[in-house]
């Protein structure tokens, strides 16, 4: 039997590399002030009907009970910000502003099996709630721009493609006249927004016919998506990115408007810069959110990211130097540093106690079960990636102590053992 389709099961090999992502992701959104939340991993179908909007609709994998079928209907969750909103909405007045907090759900969304999506994934998701300045835009994005550098990844390598919503809300107010002569809505605003993340994969006539209820045609918009002058909203971001030293990151591009309904302004995405690969984040504000999720009672600035693991992982593979720091940590995190080689059976006992010394010492310590051939300890040493053997045999109560990788060997006392391992 295998698993469905974009489902995923981790051997202790993939384990160990999504660990090196997690804890690489925890690690920087903590240096940045960052707090771990959660939610449920099921939450109701109506949430991400009202919230999400745009194609996840189309890709949730709903939840029922069979024992229950007139209850209402849940769904995985296929992203967290609805779950934040509504956490936070809920509580809001228990948390200084502005939070910043963060979260690495795994997600599902029923999507087409592709390169850099699965069905089922891990997200990193860094949000600031209760924050409207411009700064906090800045912060976020330079905590995307640093979680990536983490992987030893470089501006050679990805690039963030900085949008506005509200620029191109302007757009579109400013040029758009519906044929019938009604007035605009924001749903005609949010069809538009979705034309426009077309655009850049559509053909122009595609373009063209999804834009002329709108008296609008492609090349209009084509041509604003290709002005790279920043907006006032984007410039200061972009002034404090580049105070940081973060400039050379970022990109103005308003190819970018992002599929998810709840975004107000700022917008953006990352891809890699030889655009081989699909977007590995993207994010946005969201400052209409929580009110809407509170009806109104709570009305709170919000903004924050998701990144992938999956686009992020084949980005890793396929960069030299994000290669070369993975397989070190790979390297680090072996399950096995010291292995002991019991080379006569009836030293067993004093075996077990050296090996329970090492293990309170801190030591990754592992031996053999049961008797076996000291050729087939040293080999299974091997397998296990241990750096050293420890051999208790002839000489004892003094030991052999070999280094694998170099074959150097060294006599060492039992009551010295422990200190000496380091
Ligand atoms: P999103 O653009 O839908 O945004 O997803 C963000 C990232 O999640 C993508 O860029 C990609 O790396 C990863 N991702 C999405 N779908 C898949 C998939 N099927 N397989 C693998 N990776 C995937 C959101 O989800 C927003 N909620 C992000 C956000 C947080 N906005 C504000 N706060």
């Amino acid at each position: 039997m295998q698993t469905l389709p974009g489902f995923r099961d981790f051997f202790p090999d993939d384990c160990a590399r999504r660990n090196y992502i997690l804890d690489t992701w925890r690690a920087v959104a903590r240096r940045y002030g960052f707090t771990e939340y959660d939610g449920p991993v099921v939450e109701s179908l109506a949430l991400y009907e009202k919230k999400s909007g745009g194609e996840l609709v189309g890709q949730l994998f709903t939840v029922g009970a069979v024992a229950d079928p007139g209850a209402a209907k849940g769904a995985l969750r296929p992203e967290m910000t609805p779950t934040l909103a509504r956490m936070v909405a809920a509580r809001e007045r228990d948390f200084k502003k502005p939070m910043k907090w963060f979260s690495v759900p795994s997600c599902f969304r029923h999507e087409r099996q592709q390169r850099g999506r699965l069905r089922e994934f891990y997200q990193l998701n860094v949000d600031i709630l209760g924050e409207a300045s411009p700064a906090a835009d800045a912060e976020l994005i330079a905590v995307l721009v640093d979680t990536l550098r983490a992987f030893a990844l470089t501006e050679r390598d990805f690039v963030v493609r900085l949008s506005s919503r509200t620029a191109w809300q302007q757009f579109f107010i400013q040029n758009a006249k519906r044929a019938d002569g009604a007035a605009l809505t924001a749903e005609d605003e949010y069809e538009f927004f979705q034309i426009v993340d077309k655009a850049e994969r559509s053909s122009p006539e595609k373009t063209d016919a999804a834009l002329a209820k709108f008296g609008l045609n492609a090349a209009q918009v084509l041509a604003f998506m290709r002005s790279k002058e920043p907006t006032a909203e984007l410039a200061p971001i972009l002034a404090d990115l580049a105070a940081r030293g973060l400039g050379a990151f970022v990109e103005v591009d308003y190819a970018i408007v992002r599929g998810l309904a709840y975004y107000t302004g700022v917008v953006f995405e990352v891809f890699d810069r030889a655009k081989t690969e699909r977007a590995l984040a993207g994010g946005g504000r969201y400052d209409g959110l929580l009110a809407l999720m509170s009806d109104g009672k709570v009305n709170m600035p919000a903004l924050g990211f998701g990144m992938g693991d999956v686009v992020l992982a084949n980005m890793i593979a396929d960069t030299p130097a994000a290669k070369a720091q993975l397989e070190a940590w790979l390297a680090r995190e072996r399950s096995c540093e010291v292995y002991v080689v019991i080379a006569k059976e009836e030293l067993r006992p004093q075996a077990l106690a050296l090996v329970q010394e090492l293990r309170e010492a801190g030591h990754r310590v592992d031996f053999p079960l049961t008797s076996a051939k000291v050729g087939k300890q040293f080999q299974n040493a091997e397998n296990l990636g241990a750096r050293r053997a420890v051999v208790i045999g002839e000489e004892w109560p003094q030991m052999k102590v070999k280094t694998l990788a170099t074959r150097e060997e060294v006599l060492i006392a039992r009551e010295n053992l422990v200190s000496q391992l380091g």
